[in-house]
């Protein structure tokens, strides 16, 4: 949080100066701090007013972990799941395979720099998020749904959680359009379950929660895109849903 509101504030005074992050969440490392994506919610909905502005120098150091909390810790994690299902086979194993409830920070520094390594070379090639940054918003678009329908319902959940939920919904819908591995998927399904539990969904919900979804500023015209996968690093943007696949992702994220 400190680093989207510092660096909102660093780039809009006196039309913006210099900034350093030094994250000290897991999150924060992983994705809040790189990228230069800053920003503050606004009227119930996530992060809508915001400029992107880079940190001139970021430093990351999983010691400060040491006294984070286990919910900011697992936050953070789904980001680096997310950055594994987007890149490798390889690292998206070693995150499912690694302790993150019992971490070792020394080998936890390691998949932290490999993590943002990922998401420093799709932000290079695409700052201003026009096409592959879009890879990122994997998990978001139902992850801030999820999430934005817990704060207005007074049960706020912190953002990996909803992200980690997203990815499960979002996986879902990879399978179905485009044969996404169901091994994989189950593997994944099943780490999130033991990990972050589930968000309790109704089926009353989904109206609301279909219509947070084209109000997503990734959205337009009352249309909800997706960013899936055909299999771990093969990332297809600007997927359209129907409102009857999405609610049939809804149905599947609440019946399993
Ligand atoms: N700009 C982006 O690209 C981007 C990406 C992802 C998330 N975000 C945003 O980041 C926000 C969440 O930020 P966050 O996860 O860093 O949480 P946070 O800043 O809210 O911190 C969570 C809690 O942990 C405490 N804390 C921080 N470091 C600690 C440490 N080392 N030991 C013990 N306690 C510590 C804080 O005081 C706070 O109580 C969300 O609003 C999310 O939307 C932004």
């Amino acid at each position: 949080m400190v680093t989207d509101l510092g660096g909102f504030a660093a780039s809009t005074f006196k039309r913006g100066i210099a900034f350093i992050n030094l994250p000290t969440t897991l999150l924060a490392m992983i994705d809040a701090s790189v990228g230069g994506k800053t920003g503050i919610n606004f009227c119930g909905l996530k992060n809508e007013i915001g400029v992107f502005r880079n940190a001139s120098t970021v430093f990351l150091d999983t010691q400060f972990l040491h006294t984070l909390d286990r919910p900011n810790l697992l936050s953070g994690y789904a980001e680096m799941l997310k950055h594994g299902l987007i890149s490798d086979h390889q690292h998206l194993t070693k995150l499912l395979q690694f302790d993150i409830l019992h971490p070792d920070l020394c080998l936890l520094q390691q998949l932290v720099e490999h993590s943002v390594t990922v998401k420093e070379g799709i932000v290079l090639q695409d700052p201003q998020e026009h096409g592959l940054r879009k890879a990122l918003n994997l998990g978001h678009t139902v992850g801030h749904a999820f999430e934005s329908h817990a704060l207005a319902t007074h049960h706020p959940v912190l953002h990996g959680f909803a992200v980690a939920w997203g990815l499960v919904c979002e996986l879902y819908l990879s399978i179905k359009r485009f044969n996404f591995p169901r091994d994989i998927f189950y593997e994944l399904q099943s780490f999130v379950r033991d990990h972050y539990g589930r968000f309790p969904l109704d089926c009353r919900d989904y109206d609301r929660l279909y219509e947070l979804m084209t109000h997503d500023k990734k959205n337009t015209a009352g249309i909800v895109n997706f960013t899936l996968l055909g299999d771990v690093g093969d990332i297809r943007i600007n997927q359209i849903a129907t409102k009857e696949e999405v609610f049939d992702m809804l149905d599947y994220y609440r019946e399993n």
